[in-house]
């Protein structure tokens, strides 16, 4: 089978820890110059996943390629395509900003010439020249994040992992590390990241995998998984149960969610137009007074807490 335009091919990982069986048989590909973002609660396996991915960690069944390198058989070619940005990357307080880029640089080999370049250029790129020489350890929250991505990207590799990039961050500091992260795309970075946030994977993968009790209990586009789980709705709110009583039965057949407490009628919609013109012309003809309307779109919360809740 070619591999030509995969970059990341997974097939049937297995992990355990002792009797914990994290992952238990997880496939998937991620074409070259795409974003995956795997999704999952808390101890589903995303990290471990990642640390596999990146040869840190043996997985005890199934395989993982690397733009075509095993990573059980091959983990220094495997090393050499990629870069990782993990929960706590290995950056030294002490050394200022500049000074860890220019080290890592020279881990990988890089001249000290061309690690000092490529240093300058990622301070400006990720907007840390004010903050160069000062020791890490000064450095607010985003910067770090923001320096952590930089040192993991001094060898500009093809493909990276970004586990949980902007966890922890503030609104704006998360903006602007989305931004960083596009930009790589631009590039035709690959990229696998993992995170909490579900607008976070709406915002910028291509596709998405929802990991849950050790299997990937979903897969799709943003769009592709929110149909799944359903269709708009139109709400339709009244003011006593009077005129609520008279609507489920002028629309009887159509109504598939029903809230007593709230006097709410839910209808499915395709689209908008027609049907709520449908809906309100009927109570319309029937003379009943709405005090409210509201549509709920599926949202990828939605997905996921429908997944979840349902296979624990
Ligand atoms: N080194 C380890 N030893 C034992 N258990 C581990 C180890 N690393 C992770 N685990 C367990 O594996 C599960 C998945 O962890 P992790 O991959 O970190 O999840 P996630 O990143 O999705 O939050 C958790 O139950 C965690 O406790
Ligand atoms: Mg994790």
């Amino acid at each position: 089978m070619s591999t030509k335009n995969t970059a990341i091919s997974v097939k049937n990982l297995k992990k355990s820890f002792g009797e914990n069986e994290v992952l238990k048989g997880v496939s998937f590909d991620v074409p070259q110059g795409t974003m995956l973002a795997l999704l999952g609660p808390n101890g589903a396996g995303k990290t471990t996943t990642v640390k596999i991915l990146s040869t840190l960690l043996k997985a005890n069944g199934g395989s993982a390629r690397i733009e075509g390198h095993d990573v059980s058989t091959d983990p220094d070619k495997v090393r050499g395509v990629i870069g990782l940005t993990g929960q706590s990357a290995a950056v030294d307080e002490l050394l200022t900003g500049r000074e860890n880029l220019i080290m890592m640089g020279q881990l990988y080999r890089l001249t000290k010439k061309s690690a000092v370049a490529r240093a300058e250029e990622l301070l400006i790129e990720f907007d840390l020249t004010e903050a160069a020489n000062r020791p890490t350890k000064t450095y607010s929250g985003g910067m770090r994040r923001r320096l952590d991505l930089a040192v993991s990207l001094i060898a500009t590799p093809p493909i990276i992992f970004l586990d949980e990039p902007t966890t922890g961050l503030d609104p704006r500091s998360r903006l602007v590390m989305w931004d960083i992260i596009q930009r790589l795309m631009d590039n035709g970075t690959t990229i696998l990241l993992t995170t909490q946030y579900l607008e976070e994977a709406d915002q910028l993968a291509d596709k998405i995998i929802l990991i849950n009790n050790g299997i990937v209990a979903a897969e799709g586009t943003a769009a592709e998984l929110k149909q799944k789980i359903g269709k708009d709705h139109f709400i339709v709110t009244f003011a006593s149960k009077k005129h609520y009583d008279s609507a489920r039965t002028a629309l009887k057949g159509k109504i598939t969610q029903t809230n007593d407490d709230e006097l709410q009628i839910h209808i499915p919609i395709k689209g908008t137009g027609k049907d709520i013109q449908a809906v309100l012309k009927t109570l319309d003809s029937e003379k009943i007074p709405i005090s409210s309307t509201d549509i709920h779109k599926p949202t990828l919360d939605d997905v996921f807490l429908n997944i979840t809740r349902k296979e624990k």
